[in-house]
């Protein structure tokens, strides 16, 4: 069969139980988001084949359970991630401290080179703030990685979708606006 894709890039999306990693995932792959929390089971994911370039580039976005009765089934799809987006609840303290702990997972699983990138999810929830954004930058720097603020509520820093694309796992024509919401999962793969 014919490769229907000139790059194929596997992304992981890893974090405590409830920071938000299925909803930022559901928010980029169909533009929306449901309040309901259904905690993922073991690992999930989506594909999407996006167009950049004029190559055409498939995103492979596992999305992992947080919860520690799933560690050993998650931790082996590390090995094959090109990019691991690290995320944290900004209301949620803990979760934040436990990034150095996902990090140190990442250390031992990952193949070395691997891209991160940490995210300080939940950012609409300005009231209920924990972390601040400033915190998040030190993290990231100290870690020497990128940094966003993310909520996949209001959609901010995940980008919304074109209709036009659809959710159909097309290829789709990448726009200004499209290729911002891209460069939040692609990381600096590109
Ligand atoms: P596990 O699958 O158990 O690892 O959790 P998860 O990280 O996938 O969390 P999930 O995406 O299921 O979201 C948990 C809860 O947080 C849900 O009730 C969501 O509605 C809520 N939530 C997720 N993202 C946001 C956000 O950006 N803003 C707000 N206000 N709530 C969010
Ligand atoms: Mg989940």
């Amino acid at each position: 069969m014919a490769k229907t894709y000139d790059y194929l890039f596997k992304l992981l999306l890893i974090g405590d139980s409830g920071v938000g990693k299925t909803c930022l995932l559901f928010r980029f792959s169909e533009d929306s988001f449901n309040t309901t929390f259904i905690s993922t089971i073991g690992i999930d994911f989506k594909i999407r084949t996006i167009e950049l370039d004029g190559k055409r580039v498939k995103l492979q976005i596992w999305d992992t359970a947080g919860q520690e009765r799933f560690r050993t089934i998650t931790t082996a799809y590390y090995r094959g991630a090109m990019g691991i987006m690290l995320v944290y609840d900004i209301c949620n303290e803990k979760s934040f401290e436990n990034i150095k702990n996902w990090i140190r997972n990442i250390e031992e699983h990952a193949s070395s080179d691997v891209e991160k990138m940490i995210l300080g999810n939940k950012c609409d929830m300005t009231d209920r703030r924990q972390v601040s954004k400033d915190r998040g930058e030190k993290l990231a720097i100290d870690y020497g990685v990128k940094f966003l603020e993310t909520s996949a509520k209001s959609g901010l820093n995940v980008e919304e979708t074109d209709n036009s694309a659809g959710g159909s796992g097309k290829p789709v024509k990448i726009t200004e606006k499209k290729s911002k919401r891209i460069k939040f999962f692609k990381c600096s793969l590109l």
